[in-house]
């Protein structure tokens, strides 16, 4: 997978805020295209009114991959997972983003901003764009994941 020229939407509340404007900023600086969805400064806001937008049009197929934030990175998941499509996974460190899309095909990667370095989140990044998904068994897993009893 190389998602270098192609769009990746982030978006995050106040408590991601400054991580993701290091991200977009060092990531536009390598070549990725980077769709801000906010929010834009550090002011207090609720973070579903940012990942809600980034996790519909991903959900619609707009977009194959994005990044969400928040303080804890919880709420953030908790809202991306409301749509189907949607495979969001928290991570804090670079194995669990690489395990992320190679056991889970999670398509959004999210960010504790409040728990872990910028260094950290970018090495996550990098690694969470560039690995495959591994099929073979974890496939009828994943497909699994929407049968709800
Ligand atoms: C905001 O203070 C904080 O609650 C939010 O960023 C996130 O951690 C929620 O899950």
């Amino acid at each position: 997978m190389e998602c270098l020229n192609k769009i990746i939407p982030i978006a995050s509340d106040h408590g991601g805020f400054e991580m993701k404007a290091y991200l977009v900023d060092i990531m536009t600086a390598m070549g990725y295209n980077m769709l801000d969805f906010g929010t834009d400064s550090s002011a207090s806001v609720d973070y579903p009114d940012f990942v809600h937008p980034l996790a519909k049009a991903l959900n619609d197929g707009k977009y194959p991959y994005g990044i969400i934030l928040c303080g804890s990175g919880n709420g953030a998941q908790i809202t991306a997972n409301k749509y189907p499509n949607v495979r969001a996974a928290l991570c804090w460190n670079v194995e669990l983003a690489r395990l992320a899309r190679q056991h889970n095909n999670a398509n959004i990667l999210t960010l504790p901003g409040r728990f872990i370095s910028n260094e950290t989140a970018l090495e996550m990044v990098k690694v969470f764009l560039s690995t495959d998904f591994e099929g073979g068994r974890h496939q009828q897993r994943v497909e699994k994941i929407s049968k709800t009893l």
